[in-house]
């Protein structure tokens, strides 16, 4: 038994929701969260930037928390930082949030139409589409960027006039595709659900 806790890191509130989830899997476990508003959002910043900021988080996780696993709980930190890259320095294990979501999405898919959406960083970084292509080549990805969702999300915001028209506009690439299964690549989204 090594009780040491888990480390978890966003931008903000969107890693949360993972937080959730691992709450409910693992009761008995404890965990250190970072959400790091003073420099959110992410998705507009450079990815080297980004990776700074990971690693920053990572070390401090690690090195204060005497953390003994790391999830990465934002997908544009995921993006930009290589989880490898991340085990390597800090000799703990390391897990992202991309390739869990593909390969729940490409299990999901029925007519094989999938869509993605996160921030610009993280459509931009092309993290989606080179993971769809190594593990399910023959599925129809979608992706498209969600600027302006984040923010709503760390106002509070998840369901006013204004965050339903900018999801019309936004979202409007998947549904023309057609999509039969839409992955939240972005751990905010969740939060949208029900506007989304
Ligand atoms: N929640 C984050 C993600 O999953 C980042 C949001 C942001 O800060 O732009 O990408």
């Amino acid at each position: 038994m090594d009780d040491r806790p888990i480390g978890m890191f966003d931008s903000g509130f969107g890693g949360l929701t993972v937080a959730r989830a691992v709450i409910d899997l693992l009761p008995a476990e404890r965990l250190v969260y970072v959400g790091d508003t003073g420099r959110y959002p992410y998705g507009p910043r450079p990815q080297l930037e980004v990776w700074g900021f990971a690693l920053e988080i990572a070390r401090h996780l690690v090195d204060d928390h005497g953390v003994k696993l790391l999830v990465v709980a934002c997908n544009t930190a995921a993006a930009a930082a290589p989880l490898g890259d991340l085990e390597q320095r800090f000799a703990v294990p390391v897990v992202g949030v991309i390739e869990p979501g593909v390969r729940s999405m490409v299990t999901a898919t029925r007519s094989g139409r999938v869509g993605v959406i996160g921030t610009v960083g993280t459509i931009a970084s092309g993290a989606y589409q080179r993971t769809v292509a190594r593990v399910a080549p023959d599925v129809e990805l979608t992706c498209a960027a969600c600027p302006g969702f984040v923010e709503f999300v760390e106002r509070g915001d998840t369901a006013s006039d204004q965050v339903h028209v900018l999801a019309e506009r936004l979202l409007a690439p998947a549904r023309e595709a057609k999509v039969d299964t839409l992955l939240l690549g972005c751990t905010h989204y969740p939060f949208l659900a029900r506007t989304i």
